[in-house]
């Protein structure tokens, strides 16, 4: 038999999606909690006495008053931009040609982007972060970086080599048919090899030819159960700036639909300033929207609104986007989505933020069945925050009445200090004793 290991500690266990009931309906919490794992997977959820009566064998690994979740899933982020995050004073498209373009230049040497992903990885698992879906840049070597690191650490990830034939500087640029031609080749080596997921990665319309995009799309028909990943009305000026490059298209998300790059799968960053007629196509085919509120904001792009998407079932993931997003941290991207909603009428509540950094974000990856909640066989990817990591927050999260109020302090006010460590895949990293 596989030897179980129980790790105890508080524990929110999700079963249902708190958009659609109420957030206590939709959790089990235990003070007294436990996560049993056998072979990387959880076998079972409970309360801490119960499981450890059925598993009297087991290793425990007591985890205190930490809270056990999933770990957190960042459904839309650029890699290669980690070292020029928090830069200065432009919005989006003086923000790609000033500190952006001239940083993805950087990783057509490899070397440099093996460092990058490295640093990369090791930051978003200090975060409490054990699963992105990530744009590379247009060099195959930042792909290769992207998931030999993310291997190296046994996590699952999204990833593509970002496909741009215009308007970026020359060594960016690809065409269309080597977009098409590298892209093949790198989702055919990388595409189901272990936890490695290939996501065709037209960077946004403004940066296609519409030759790119149809080539694109011929793509993802060729591999439908791939993912594919690009942006959509994320400021105005943007969507104005498209209209003029693609005059005929009726809209922003037409401009994909015309080339096949609208679809279930289809995970489409920001979607802030959208049409009636492209709400309506986004819910019609079940793609999946990614919020990204620091990102949103620090570009000063626009206040997403995650209530009505996520009330009426659209899928919704949670990003941090960096390195547009100012931070890696998901508390610290829940506590913004919380903001944006504030500003828009609709705050969110923090068991509705937690579960779009976990179940939501794995529902807009459609990985579901495999990460973002703490159920039996899913895969064991687990954070284990501590509530009291700062004075600031122990003070208050010593007056909570109810697990919400004690962990609405670390959301608001948390960021690296507050995770004690992650498991990745039943592995653990980053823990004080490790
Ligand atoms: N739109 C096209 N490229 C990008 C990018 O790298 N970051 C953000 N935030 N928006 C984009
Ligand atoms: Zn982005």
């Amino acid at each position: 038999m596989t030897p179980t290991t129980l790790l105890t500690g508080q524990t929110l266990c999700f079963h249902g999606d708190p958009f659609a009931t109420h957030w206590d309906d939709a959790v089990i919490y235990e003070a007294h909690g436990a996560v049993a794992i056998a072979d990387g997977r959880i076998t079972a959820v409970g309360p801490a006495t119960t499981l450890k009566q059925a598993h009297p064998h087991a290793t425990v690994i007591d985890h205190g008053n930490g809270l056990i979740l999933p770990g957190f899933i960042d459904a839309h982020v650029h890699y290669p931009q980690t070292g020029m995050i928090a830069s200065w004073g432009k919005r989006l498209i003086d923000w790609l040609n000033t500190y952006t373009f001239p940083e993805e230049l950087k990783f057509a040497d490899p070397a440099y982007a093996r460092a990058m992903a490295d640093l990369y990885f090791d930051t978003v698992l200090a975060n409490g972060t054990t699963s992105v879906a990530s744009f590379c840049t247009v060099h195959s070597a930042s792909v290769t970086a992207f998931f030999e690191a993310a291997a190296a650490r046994g996590m699952l990830v999204v990833g593509g080599k970002t496909c741009m034939d215009r308007n970026a500087p020359d060594g960016l640029l690809d065409t269309a048919q080597t977009a098409y031609d590298d892209s093949k080749t790198l989702l055919n080596q990388w595409h189901g090899r272990g936890r490695s997921r290939y996501a065709i990665t037209p960077r946004f319309s403004p940066t296609s030819t519409p030759d790119q995009l149809a080539a694109m799309g011929a793509l993802w028909a060729e591999f439908p159960d791939c993912l594919m990943q690009t942006h959509l009305s994320e400021q105005t000026d943007e969507i104005a700036w498209v209209k003029t490059l693609y005059p005929e298209a009726r809209d922003y998300l037409d401009t994909y639909e015309a080339h096949g790059l609208l679809g279930p799968g289809g995970l489409y960053g920001h979607a802030i300033h959208l049409e009636p007629r492209e709400i309506a196509r986004l819910a019609e085919v079940d793609a999946s929207l990614v919020h990204c509120p620091t990102s949103n904001t620090f570009i000063g792009s626009g206040l997403f609104a995650a209530m009505d998407f996520c009330t009426a079932g659209q899928r919704v993931g949670l990003a941090t986007d960096t390195g547009g997003g100012s931070s890696f941290s998901m508390l610290r991207t829940m506590a913004a989505a919380y903001e944006v909603g504030q500003l828009r009428g609709t705050p969110l509540h923090p068991a509705q933020l937690l579960w779009l950094a976990t179940a939501g974000s794995a529902r807009a990856l459609r990985m579901e069945a495999e990460i973002g909640t703490l159920a039996p066989g899913m895969a064991a990817d687990l954070v284990v925050l501590d509530l009291a990591s700062t004075p600031s927050i122990a003070q208050r999260s010593a007056r909570a009445t109810d697990i919400w109020e004690a962990v609405f302090p670390t959301i608001m006010m948390g960021d690296d200090r507050a995770v004690r460590g992650v498991y990745v895949v039943g592995n653990a990293r980053g823990f004080a004793s490790d």
